[in-house]
């Protein structure tokens, strides 16, 4: 039987996304998989005894809608220790469903039909869809050149009367940049005098390298006032299965976005906000993890040193672009699903997330993989020429 005619798509032009593709590509040709963004490797066991714990214990109705007091805490004060921001624990943060979900309740809760959001690309590809379920118009602009460089004039240009968000994402996916201390002061001065709320996506914060540091929005006076910060326990904590994260925001700003989590789910997962409590309280777990992963890209750096591939090293998040050009001219795709099919190896092209899919022959691999998985790929590798 036919089912109900007259269906109005709200996202008509929306398609599988190329992470779904690539990784069932990468299943049917028994590929290395370096497509997604996930570590192959196992969250601490102490983490997962913690929820196992809190079950036990009877932590399993529904928790407050902003997040158990104890977790609010503890992230709180690692805000205050790392950036010097004190936000109020009663009512300027709000644990979430992942960062996705945090980011959804922020767009959600403040664009309007016809309303601007500048999208800074390439980018995470949760933003735009969110933008046009709320009726928003996506203003996309290009980070520049093979290295992604942020132009404020650009993003200056695309500001107009009906610009209500600008959302920048810091260690960024998939380039590896991170805004400097200088950019975040010129991004202060670019929004100085405009009502622009800033999405923040920071999931990737303790991930940085070398002399690079993370620079959150929250550290910056004119920027944390308008700002909402989307953080993930997923990334920091290698379980992204969880989806646990929050954001953090000024409280009038955070009243709106407690609305929309209302109805939306209420509040997420009981016991696991019990275990990160916990684990928070021990700072070592997210302040490590920068040299965890630091080893990790300079071990697939030397292993993939003798390809035809050439690399920038990235300089935060679990992702290096490696660049082809020397290798092929065909596009990033093609080139992409050649290297599953006939090599055996799975990676991202990073057209799919750039403004008009420009494409400078460059694909993501993600190194948050355990050191035989990385030697394995640098094995394949050697053998593209
Ligand atoms: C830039 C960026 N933001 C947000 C997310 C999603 O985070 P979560 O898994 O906590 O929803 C990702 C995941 O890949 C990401 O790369």
């Amino acid at each position: 039987m036919a089912t109900v005619s007259n269906i109005s798509s709200k996202l008509p032009k929306h398609e599988t996304s190329i992470f779904s593709v690539m990784s069932k590509m990468a299943y049917e040709h028994d590929a290395v998989n370096l497509s997604q963004g996930y570590p192959n490797f196992d969250t601490d066991k102490r983490l997962k005894e913690l929820v196992y714990e809190a079950m036990l214990d009877g932590y399993n109705q529904y928790a407050p809608l902003a997040g158990i007091a104890l977790l609010r805490e503890q992230i709180v004060n690692k805000i205050e220790s790392l950036h010097g921001k004190k936000y109020d624990k009663k009512t300027e943060i709000t644990v979430t469903n992942g960062a996705t979900q945090a980011l959804y309740l922020a767009i959600t809760a403040f664009v309007n039909p016809g309303d601007e959001v500048i999208v800074l690309k390439p980018a995470y590809d949760s933003y735009e869809p969110a933008i046009k379920l709320n009726g928003g118009i996506p203003v996309l602009v290009q980070l520049e050149g093979e290295e992604y460089k942020l132009n404020f004039d650009s993003i200056k240009q695309k500001i107009s009367s009906k610009t209500r968000m600008l959302i920048i994402n810091t260690p960024h996916n998939p380039s590896g940049n991170v805004f400097s201390n200088a950019e975040m002061l010129q991004l202060e001065k670019l929004l100085e005098g405009t009502d622009i709320i800033l999405l923040s996506d920071e999931v990737y914060e303790h991930i940085t390298f070398d002399e690079a540091k993370h620079h959150s929005a929250s550290a910056f006076p004119n920027l944390s006032k308008r700002a909402i910060i989307c953080a993930s326990f997923g990334k920091t904590f290698h379980n992204t299965g969880w989806k646990m994260g929050y954001c953090v925001a000024p409280e009038e700003l955070m009243a709106e976005i407690w609305k929309v989590m209302e109805v939306n789910v209420f509040c997420v997962h009981h016991p696991t906000q019990r275990a990160f409590a916990k684990y928070l309280e021990t700072p070592k777990h997210y302040l490590e993890l920068g040299e965890f992963y630091q080893e990790k890209r300079d071990t697939f750096l030397n292993l993939i040193k003798d390809t035809a591939f050439k690399a920038i090293p990235s300089k935060g998040t679990y992702f290096q672009l490696l660049d082809y050009s020397e290798i092929s001219n065909e596009s990033d795709v093609e080139f992409s699903r050649k290297l599953i099919k006939e090599f055996g190896i799975a990676s991202i092209p990073v057209s799919v997330f750039n403004k008009d899919q420009v494409d400078y022959r460059q694909l993501r691999f993600c190194f948050a993989k355990t050191n035989e998985t990385l030697e394995k790929a640098a094995e394949i590798l050697k053998k593209i020429k």
